[in-house]
């Protein structure tokens, strides 16, 4: 098998998941033997130059942390899959398209129980010329307290109904607050939403092909604390909850990289947030999981590379709709249903032998790895990066700690 190639498209981010993911394929090469033939993954950041559409790429994958947020590298991604059957993670075509609010109502309508969402018009028109007389033809006027005190009790939560990074969020305890919140939403487009408080778990799930991560979350925290260092924090059953209903949206959307918040309360998983392009990856604050995250990314990427799996470009909506039309089937019942298409989509079974049987050698090397003079310098980066002059010492004793808890967590024997 000839040698692929694996492009990192990195945003504003720090160094330390691009850089162990890079120091882990270099350190294992040939990452696995495919047909008896050694495969060679090189890995190489993307850079994005004017570019003729009918341009060949050298490229076969790409891990992509920019697209959603930038139009240039999203069109020329776009033109990778289209044109070259580039295989990305993640779909630019259905995160475009289907933001945080599609992936509420997609996912209400396959029944999971996201918390009462409303989406209420702009605040403020556009500067447009005619926008006001365009707008006239469709909008009524409304009565937002009198809306909220019919559909919602206080506290309720305003956000942006595309998200991501706590942007433009506010909960809300009152009228007061609520206009002030519209007011201040300017010509962003809101949703409302029922607060869920008093809940029993926060969880965060981290999905990286069909390998899923529950992460105890707490949101209350600063931003380094949240991912509380526990395990066993769900019962077995919800557990497998999560991470079905992770595996479902992810394959549902595509989404091949991407973090479910959920909050348990009242004996119901109930997922906020779940359309997260660039969810976060970082040992800053992912902690004693930046290991699995690594292994993951490097599991689920040479994989897609050994098999020549192909990018959807379609998706399959309508089969898991008719899961969820089926009246005689249990809340239960659909989501095992959606969870063995979402295994199709995934190959996960097939994923799994090529884990089992090519990267025997991953957990230990990603062991030994962390124990490195390389790992320490990354982790001395993201403590530079992150926190002021006088508190590096006291942040590399912090880390190092986390990381020799692991080690210890996770020696032979
Ligand atoms: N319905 C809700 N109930 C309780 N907390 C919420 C709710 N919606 C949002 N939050 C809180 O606000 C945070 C940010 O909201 P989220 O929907 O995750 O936005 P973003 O897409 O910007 O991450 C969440 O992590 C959670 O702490
Ligand atoms: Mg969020």
């Amino acid at each position: 098998m000839p040698s692929k190639k694996l492009g990192l498209l990195i945003g504003a981010e720090e160094e330390d998941w691009p850089s162990a993911l890079e120091a882990m394929y270099r350190r294992h090469d040939p990452v696995a033997t495919v047909n008896g033939e050694p495969l060679h993954v090189q890995v190489e950041r993307v850079r994005v130059h004017p570019f003729n559409l009918r341009a060949d790429t050298s490229y076969d994958a790409v891990v992509d942390r920019l697209g959603h947020w930038q139009l240039n590298p999203r069109e020329w991604l776009k033109k990778a899959a289209l044109y070259n059957g580039v295989y990305l993670l993640n779909n630019p075509f259905t995160f475009q398209s289907m933001e945080k609010h599609s992936a509420y109502v997609a996912m209400m309508r396959l029944g999971l129980h996201v918390p009462k969402t409303w989406l209420i018009p702009l605040k403020t028109y556009p500067e447009r010329p005619g926008y006001q007389e365009t707008a006239s033809r469709y909008y009524d006027w409304f009565d937002l307290p009198g809306l909220v005190g019919h559909e919602f009790a206080y506290p309720l939560y305003m956000k942006p109904f595309d998200g991501g990074g706590w942007r433009g969020v506010s909960r809300i305890d009152n009228e007061w607050e609520l206009m002030r919140a519209y007011d201040a939403s300017g010509q962003t487009m809101m949703h409302l939403q029922a607060a869920l408080e008093g809940f029993d778990v926060f969880v965060r799930a981290l999905g990286i092909g069909p390998q899923i991560r529950p992460m105890h979350y707490d949101p209350s925290q600063p931003l380094h604390m949240r991912y509380v260092i526990d395990q066993d924090f769900l019962s077995p059953e919800k557990q497998q909850e999560i991470i079905r209903i992770t595996k479902v949206i992810n394959a549902f959307f595509r989404w091949e990289i991407n973090s479910c918040e959920a909050i348990l309360k009242d004996g119901l998983m109930q997922p906020i947030d779940y359309a997260n392009a660039c969810p976060d990856m970082h040992l800053f604050s992912l902690n004693v999981n930046f290991p699995w995250t690594i292994k993951s990314l490097l599991a689920w990427t040479s994989f897609c590379l050994a098999t020549d799996r192909q990018m959807r470009l379609d998706m399959n909506t309508h089969d898991y709709f008719a899961i969820a039309d089926d009246t005689e089937r249990s809340y239960d019942e659909k989501l095992i249903a959606y969870e063995a298409l979402a295994d199709a989509y995934f190959e996960t079974a097939r994923f799994e032998e090529f884990r089992a049987q090519q990267l025997g050698w991953l957990d230990e090397a990603m062991w030994e790895f962390v124990q490195t003079p390389e790992f320490d310098a990354i982790l001395q980066g993201i403590v530079r990066a992150k926190f002021p002059p006088h508190e590096h010492e006291q942040f590399f004793a912090h880390y190092r700690g986390i990381m020799r808890y692991w080690v210890e967590q996770n020696a032979k024997g």
